[in-house]
């Protein structure tokens, strides 16, 4: 399927996080209490730090702007420093104005994880929806923890990791070893996202070249999860050069 993915290349994982930053101030300079969505792992952690930049010398306000986290581990609470609320706080919350109240990571310590979920729902919906979404991808072609297989329409749920999901996240960047790694995670679905106004997906270095491949000229099939994302009016794709390597017609 010719989807319609728009996909901007990079010289470096430098520019990807200038662009996604300056993409995402757009949206926040022509609607102060936008409502953003926001990713984890090694991948966004320059666009944070850009976005935190233009915070101080740019003045971009994140005060009204309200935050939803793709995922959490389910069993971590949030002072655990391999949670993503821990990550987020870490790595953007701390150092721009956002209000704590208006960030919303799924809560991987929830005495009741379908109400979480339900509630996490909720909670979009009642403040108008998302209006810009950050991804990453995961080497299989995962975006937040909806793993191949995910449905299109799935919604925000208890989640297993994939080993190869589970390597990946501790290859030490995060966790030391794979035992240390949560089995299972709570994640925003295929559905709750795609239902984002706007979805920006970030991937860098040759190890996303054969998921970015399969995501934007590969089938619209679950096989690839970010496939799914083919058919969403406004999604872009800004990948460096070594991400962008197994596209056939990069553009
Ligand atoms: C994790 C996260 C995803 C992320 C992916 C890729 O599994 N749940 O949201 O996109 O890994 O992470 P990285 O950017 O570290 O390669």
């Amino acid at each position: 399927m010719a989807g319609n993915i728009k996909l901007v290349v990079c010289k470096d994982d430098a520019e990807v996080a200038k662009k996604a930053a300056v993409m995402f101030a757009d949206v926040i300079k022509a609607k102060p209490s936008a409502v953003i969505g926001l990713a984890t792992g090694s991948t966004p952690e320059k666009t944070y730090a850009e976005m935190a930049q233009l915070h101080r010398t740019q003045g971009l306000s994140f005060k009204q702007v309200m935050s939803f986290n793709l995922d959490e581990y389910w069993g971590l609470d949030g002072d655990h420093d391999q949670s993503y609320r821990y990550f987020m706080n870490d790595h953007l919350f701390q150092h721009v104005d956002i209000r704590p109240w208006n960030t919303f990571v799924l809560n991987g310590k929830a005495t009741n994880p379908y109400l979480e979920c339900q509630a996490y729902e909720t909670k979009i919906v009642s403040v108008g929806g998302v209006d810009i979404w950050l991804l990453g991808i995961g080497g299989n072609g995962h975006i937040a923890f909806n793993e191949p297989g995910s449905a299109v329409d799935s919604r925000t749920r208890l989640v297993n990791l994939t080993p190869e999901t589970i390597a990946a996240n501790s290859d030490g960047r995060f966790f030391k070893s794979a035992a240390e790694v949560p089995r299972c995670a709570l994640s925003a679905g295929i559905g709750t996202i795609r239902e984002a106004r706007s979805i920006v997906l970030l991937a860098t270095g040759a190890k996303k070249a054969d998921a970015v491949a399969a995501a934007v000229e590969g089938d619209f099939s679950t096989a690839c999860p970010a496939s799914l994302l083919q058919d969403h009016a406004d999604c872009t794709f800004i990948v460096d050069e070594a991400a962008a390597g197994k596209l056939k017609n990069a553009r």
